[in-house]
Order: C-alpha cells, then sequence, then structure tokens
C-alpha cells in the first residue's frame, strides 16, 4: 500500500452506486476516508444532473480517458481518468454488472497497491462473498483483497438463519431452510424489465433452486458451515422491495414468543405490525438515507407462526437495496481500519430500525 491517502473509489451510477455514493459522502469524515471518487461509464445529458448532484455532495468524477472530452462538452468536469482513479484508489467498490469483467481487465494490475475492491450481487466468483454481521470474522487480512458483497435478498435470507437457528454457532440446529423470493420485477430508477403479471422463476440450480440459497450457502460456508439450504423465486408486478417467505426448520423446540425475542435482539432485524411492500418502502422514503433503510430485513411480526414446536414460518421483506449498501460500506472501512471499522459504523446506525 502505497498511498497515504484514503481514497474510496466507486465504480458504476446505478440503483446501487449512486445511493453507496450518497452514503460514503455522507459519512466521509466518520470513516475516515479522504477524498472519494466515481466512474462514469456513459456521457449522457439525462444523467448529468445525478452526476453534478454527486459532485455538489464532494464526490470527484472519472471516466474512461476516450470519453473526457465528452464529459467536458456536456459540462461535467473531470477530475481522473479511470486509471488514475484506480492507481489512487486504496478501495474500489465496483457498482456494475460487469465486476468480473472489470477484475480481468481492469483491477488486477493494480492489486499491489489496492487494499480490496468490493463487487456486488451478480458478480458471483468475484471475491469472498460478505454480510456485514454475518461473517466478518472470516474475513481475512490481504488473503480476501476481492470481497463480493451479496444480493440484497440474500442478506434478507442469511440474516433470518443466523438470528433464528445459529445463536449458539451450532449449524446442527438447522435442519432445514426453505424460502421463495417475491421479487419485484423493476426498481424504481429503471424504466425496463417490468412484468405485467405475476411470473414464476425455474429451478436453475439442482441442489440450491435459485441463486439465492445457493449464495447464502456459500456465505455462511466462509464460517465453515453446509447449511441445508432451497429457495424458489417468482417476480411481481410491483417496483416496491422484494418479499420473502421462509421457513426454518429448527432441531430444538421453539416458541413464538422465543422466535419474536431473537428477532428484536438482533438490532439488524427490523420488526414491523404491516404486512405490505407500500408501507415499508414509503417508511424508507421519508426516514431512510436516499431513501434507504439500512436494517437488513424487516419481518412482519402478524405472519409469524410456528408449527409443530420447530418450524418458524413467516414473511420478511427486503429493505430495498440497504442491507447491500451498509455491507458496501463495512467493507471499505474494513480495508482501510481493520482494526476500529466496527466503531467507524457506528453513525450508520441512525438509519437501523428495531420498529417499522
Ligand atoms: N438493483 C438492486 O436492487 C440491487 C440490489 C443489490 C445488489 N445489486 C447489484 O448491484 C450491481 C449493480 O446493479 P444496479 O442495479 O445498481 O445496476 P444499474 O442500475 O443498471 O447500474 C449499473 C451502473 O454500472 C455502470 N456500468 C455498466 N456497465 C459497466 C461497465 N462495463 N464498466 C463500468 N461501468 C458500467 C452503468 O454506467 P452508465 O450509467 O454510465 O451506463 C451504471 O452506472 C449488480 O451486481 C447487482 O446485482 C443490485
Amino acid at each position: 500500500m502505497a498511498q497515504n491517502a484514503r481514497h474510496v473509489h466507486v465504480v458504476g451510477t446505478g440503483t446501487i452506486g449512486e445511493p453507496l455514493l450518497g452514503l460514503l459522502c455522507t459519512f466521509r469524515k466518520e470513516l475516515g476516508i479522504d477524498t472519494i471518487s466515481f466512474n462514469k461509464k456513459q456521457a449522457l445529458t439525462s444523467d448529468r444532473p445525478k452526476v453534478r448532484a454527486l459532485m455538489r455532495r464532494g464526490a470527484l468524477l472519472a471516466a474512461d480517458k476516450e470519453m473526457i472530452p465528452k464529459f467536458e462538452e456536456l459540462g461535467m468536469k473531470i477530475a481522473f481518468d479511470f486509471e488514475e482513479a484506480l492507481e489512487r484508489a486504496s478501495v474500489v467498490i465496483d457498482c456494475t454488472p460487469a465486476g468480473n469483467t472489470n477484475k480481468t481487465q481492469n483491477y488486477a494490475r493494480h492489486e499491489k497497491k489496492t487494499l480490496g475492491f468490493v463487487a456486488q450481487g451478480s458478480e458471483f466468483g468475484f471475491g469472498k462473498p460478505y454480510a456485514r454481521g454475518i461473517n466478518d470474522e472470516a474475513l481475512v487480512r490481504v488473503e480476501d483483497q476481492y470481497t463480493q458483497v451479496v444480493s440484497c435478498n440474500t442478506h434478507n435470507l442469511a440474516v433470518v438463519i443466523d438470528t433464528l437457528a445459529l445463536q449458539d454457532k451450532d449449524p446442527g440446529n438447522l435442519v432445514e431452510g426453505r424460502f421463495v423470493l417475491i421479487r419485484r420485477s423493476s426498481d424504481i430508477s429503471q424504466d425496463g424489465s417490468f412484468v405485467p403479471a405475476p411470473a414464476a422463476g425455474k429451478h436453475d440450480d439442482a441442489r440450491f433452486g435459485t441463486h439465492h440459497a445457493r449464495d447464502a450457502w456459500h456465505l455462511f460456508k466462509t464460517l465453515g458451515y453446509e447449511l441445508p439450504l432451497f429457495s424458489s423465486a417468482m417476480k411481481v408486478n410491483t417496483q416496491y422491495m422484494h418479499s420473502m417467505w421462509f421457513s426454518i426448520r429448527l432441531r430444538e423446540k421453539i416458541t413464538l414468543p422465543q422466535v419474536i425475542g431473537r428477532l428484536r435482539e438482533n438490532q439488524r432485524v427490523a420488526l414491523t405490525e404491516k404486512r405490505s411492500a407500500n408501507t415499508i418502502f414509503s417508511f424508507g422514503r421519508d426516514q431512510g438515507h436516499f431513501g434507504r433503510l439500512l436494517s437488513q430485513t424487516v419481518v412482519s411480526v402478524p405472519t409469524l407462526h410456528v408449527r409443530d414446536e420447530h418450524e418458524v414460518v413467516g414473511f420478511t421483506f427486503t429493505p430495498q437495496d440497504g442491507n447491500s449498501l451498509l455491507s458496501s460500506v463495512a467493507l471499505a472501512a474494513w480495508y482501510l481500519y481493520p482494526e476500529d471499522y466496527v466503531e467507524r459504523l457506528q453513525p450508520l446506525k441512525a438509519f437501523f430500525f428495531e420498529e417499522i
């Protein structure tokens, strides 16, 4: 690590990149970051307001060298080209669907100087999978130069398993975990991919069903656990947050008050009496950071049920992408300050909610 300044570079300004930059800029001092920059791929007048707003928050704009004249022609001042930004960066957070490609084409040649590279949910295989609070103890300095923040739905699934089944760090307590991810068809920031009616997903993975259980399996595997998980997914005609039905069968006996007690004790879990995505989303829009709740899941308490003293079923809501944003910030802080990154994250607690 040659550079002294702590510089975080975010690649991509989409659904994840834009609010991530917002969080980093808001908490820059508390997190101990000196400078923040971001890469924009396309120079578009339609994206100019977003780029300018991020620059007003203190983030510096970078672009591919050949695109610089186009950006400047449109009145967006470039601070560095992409290569220079990577050269300066202590941590790079990739928020594109091309993280694995960027790894081989761009990041690999900066490995000597950069503390860490982070990619997002779609980029399976980029590096060690991570979700804040679930597998922090699995992170290994230097060895884990590449990490992958698991998807927002995988966070949801993982925190429910962690809270209900793994309190005693005994993976044998989880007899079976089954999940149905009920996904919004597109985000409010996206125009495409909307579906006119609920559309069921295929089970592409013979063992895990969909990638959600597979990704959660790999996440827990970093702790040495091999959990019996299976997931299904369907898209519904909404742009609000994803929801999830779960069934967690435990070896131990459990009661409903114990279930609620365990969930309440975990500060990364929000409880709610609400049962609709729109009322929870609306709370996030009004009380969250850039409209995001940073809790990892929102559990709908009236839907919780215990069957046969061993099986817990219920519905949860994925707090948009706030959980992935929190884990991305946590990894940046870990790369920069492995000794006290948890303390540095404390100001973000303002956007964790016990109750929604
Ligand atoms: N959307 C969610 O709710 C959500 C939740 C959790 C995790 N994730 C994960 O986050 C990642 C990004 O998803 P997103 O929804 O934020 O995507 P998005 O809204 O489509 O934004 C993608 C961004 O990446 C940039 N980009 C695309 N291809 C690029 C390339 N080859 N090199 C550099 N930049 C490139 C685009 O730049 P231009 O605008 O300049 O074209 C855009 O800013 C994915 O891994 C996804 O799985 C998404």
